[in-house]
């Protein structure tokens, strides 16, 4: 039906019409005053909602960038925007708006911010990636913006690369689970209902992987590789029904992806069966020609992009691309074919966003926006985000009768908490530091009382400010919490020269150690900032992440013992920063026999994760240690809580290859399960094993399970199983 109606508006038109459909701009170019302009809130000018929806066609707009609004303030800008296309516009047909709803509808003031992706992912439970796009799409539909520029799937193999935060971290299945999840929140089961919104999947391919570990520097990643570690979320996502993909700004191989047309048509649309959107990232059609120089002019650059399968251009400030795609089509080097592809797939979009019909909902149906209901969503998610590291005789949970010294640069900081694309871009403006969350310190002193807990700033992210005061009111408390890591970034911004946390910070948590008084650090951050030297002298170590708004009360909970931390890592912590080797590497990244060297020598491992209570693991079981093509397995485990709390566990299977025709990984995870004990209780877990649970990108780049044996292992036990042809 949807078809239809596509080729009922498609015949009516134009090329112009067309064109204009294909191009992005951004809310600068319909908006008063100069584009960039971060400094006032922008407001519509009439002169240019015309030239740029009417005389130019433009069907899409996007983002914000600088600023956040109120829900109303969005509202009244979508309106007159939809107005002006729907009524002015000669096809009437809508704009779609697009976002960086990310974790959250962030740009919209009073949203529930929920924790950014590499916290989701550190819950193991795909339930989070869930409710946290769900409630995204909730509040960003009520913002009247019907398309999330979100999740993020490229895969968190790289400590270093700016972006990692927004990954489910560096396990394929893991961020598999949790990228589809996503997917399904967002969209719901009718992605044009007043809750819901179209995913976007980014960055389509590649993107990752830099070689320099900074964003957009070339990567180049082998076919095997690709398939076996990149790919698998987005075909998944694919599978899920996201309606759009976002395309990696970054060259893979040589090659522009925004000029792949292997990548872009072959993989995405013939082998995974995409049918949506593909998007351009920011300006990268021009990069094309003024960054890769794989374009001698601008022109050049759209016929080699739209040829290689873009169907809408994030241009975003450039009138210019609508024009110059015209004279292409006039000119005969792109086809009248591959434009009614592109404007057919967008217009299908803007049908099932439902925006023909209801171009935005009625605004009363959004009475849970910034809700308490959300708000405990987001804490949820937090809490079971929080990985306990390291506990040394069990300091934590500490006393509620102790005295705390709080210090070091994010312990009094919400926009630390929450991290980029929060409220803005890069999430650094102090505005957002007093929007009424709580920060770590402000948690503590309202659960233990302000007399108990102290607070000296110490030091900011790079310098030194009071180390001094820090150490001398170390001396009056009975324990500091030192909360270190990352002030906000995204994308090129967030670039490192080097993965060492701070000195400064470093020096704070050496110099308050000194005193004697023991220190738990607390690490809020978007990736492993190395802590090898100063681990050894705290006695206590809490992951954060990013949490989101509800992190100062998830980590002041866990710090006081109401809340038990079951988060595990979705990424490997590293020791050195050129020892950054993910948890799946091979046998000659570990220790060399002759020569003692090795390059796998974590500080903490990937799935680590503390709890306040005890887990042992006993009488694992395998349904049939021999199994074929045609048959599966399963196998069961008990899990029981041997100590004095209740908590939850997660149950992670892992399969080692044991000989293979390429080179195996030292183990893969296959399965997890999240479960939760009361104190005393066992609970059997069983997974299923089915033959490509075993499988991996073989010689020929196609999956393949390898007769063989293979080791399997949960917790501290393993048994061997037979795969057989
Ligand atoms: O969605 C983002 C993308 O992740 C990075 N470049 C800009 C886009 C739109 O803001």
């Amino acid at each position: 039906e949807i078809a239809e109606k596509v080729d009922s508006v498609m015949q009516k038109m134009t090329l112009t019409d067309k064109v204009g459909e294909m191009t992005q701009l951004s809310i600068d170019m319909i908006s008063e005053g100069q584009p960039y302009n971060l400094d006032e809130p922008h407001q519509l000018s009439d002169e240019k909602l015309k030239e740029v929806l009417v005389e130019n066609r433009v069907g899409s707009i996007l983002n914000v960038g600088g600023h956040a609004y109120t829900a109303e303030h969005w509202r009244e800008i979508i309106r007159k925007i939809q107005e002006v296309a729907m009524n002015e516009k000669p096809t009437g047909i809508p704009v779609i708006y697009g976002i960086d709803t990310i974790h959250g509808a962030n740009y919209t003031l009073g949203s529930t911010l929920f924790p950014q992706q590499i916290a989701i992912a550190a819950t193991w439970d795909p339930q989070f990636a869930y409710r946290g796009a769900e409630v995204g799409a909730y509040e960003t539909r009520a913002s009247y913006i019907p398309w999330a520029f979100s999740p993020v799937l490229d895969i968190g193999r790289d400590a270093r690369w700016p972006r990692l935060w927004e990954t489910f971290g560096e396990d394929v299945h893991l961020a598999k689970q949790m990228g589809a999840a996503m997917v399904e929140g967002y969209q719901g089961e009718d992605a044009g209902g007043p809750y819901h919104v179209a995913a976007t999947m980014k960055h389509f391919l590649g993107y990752s992987l830099p070689i320099t570990g900074k964003d957009r520097t070339q990567a180049w990643i082998p076919e095997r590789q690709l398939r076996e570690y990149v790919l698998p979320t987005f075909k998944a996502a694919v599978e899920s029904g996201a309606l759009t993909v976002m395309i990696n700004s970054g060259e893979m191989n040589g090659i522009p992806v925004h000029t792949n047309k292997d990548i872009l048509t072959g993989l995405l649309r013939d082998e995974l069966g995409f049918e949506g959107i593909a998007v351009s990232d920011w300006e990268d059609i021009i990069y094309l020609q003024s960054r890769h120089k794989v374009a001698k002019t601008y022109k050049e650059a759209i016929e080699l992009a739209v040829n290689a399968g873009v169907d809408m251009s994030m241009v975003p400030l450039d009138l210019q691309f609508p024009k110059l795609l015209k004279e292409l089509v006039e000119e005969g080097r792109v086809s009248m074919d591959r434009i009614d592809e592109a404007v057919r797939r967008i217009l299908t979009v803007k049908f099932k966003l439902n925006l023909f019909d209801t171009p935005y909902y009625d605004e009363g149906m959004y009475d849970k926006f910034g809700s308490e209901e959300f708000a405990k969503d987001s804490y949820d998610a937090a809490v079971e985000a929080v990985t306990l590291l390291k506990n040394n005789n069990d300091i934590l949970p500490l006393s509620k009768d102790s005295r705390i010294l709080v210090t070091g640069p994010n312990a009094h900081s919400l926009t630390a908490l929450n991290g980029g694309w929060s409220r803005t871009w890069q999430g650094t403006d102090p505005q957002y530091d007093t929007e009424g969350k709580p920060t770590v310190l402000e948690a503590l002193r309202s659960r233990m009382g302000e007399s108990s807990v102290s607070y000296v700033e110490g030091t900011s992210i790079d310098s030194v400010i009071n180390i001094d005061e820090a150490v001398t009111a170390a001396g009056n408390n009975d324990v500091a919490v030192v909360v270190v890591g990352e002030s906000p970034y995204t994308e090129k911004p967030g670039d490192l020269t080097d993965l060492w946390l701070p000195e400064a910070q470093r020096n704070l948590v050496e110099a308050i150690a000194e005193t004697g008084t023991p220190v738990i650090m607390v690490l809020v951050e978007g990736r492993p900032r190395i802590v090898s030297d100063i681990e050894p002298k705290t006695e206590a170590v809490l992951m954060g992440y990013l949490p989101g708004d509800e992190g100062g009360n998830a980590i002041a909970d866990i710090l006081l013992g109401d809340a038990n931390p079951s988060g595990k890592l979705p990424i490997t912590y590293p020791r050195y920063p050129n020892d950054l080797v993910t948890y799946d590497h091979n046998y000659t990244d570990q220790i060399d026999p002759f020569f003692g060297t090795n390059a796998f020598n974590p500080q903490w491992e990937f799935g680590h994760g503390l709890s306040y209570t005890t887990f042992e693991y006993s009488n694992m079981q395998i349904e049939s240690s021999e199994f074929d093509a045609a048959g599966q397995t399963t196998v069961s485990v008990d899990v029981t809580n041997t100590g004095e709390h209740s908590g939850k566990e997660v149950v992670q299977l892992y399969a080692s290859d044991l000989v293979a025709s390429i080179t195996p990984a030292v183990k893969r995870l296959r399965k997890f399960e999240k479960i939760q004990l009361d104190a005393g209780e066992t609970k059997t877990v069983t997974f299923t094993l089915m033959p490509e649970d075993l499988a991996f990108v073989g010689r020929d780049n196609e999956w393949i399970t390898e007769a063989g044996e293979f080791a399997l292992h949960i917790g501290p036990l393993s048994e061997t199983i037979v795969y057989k042809y």
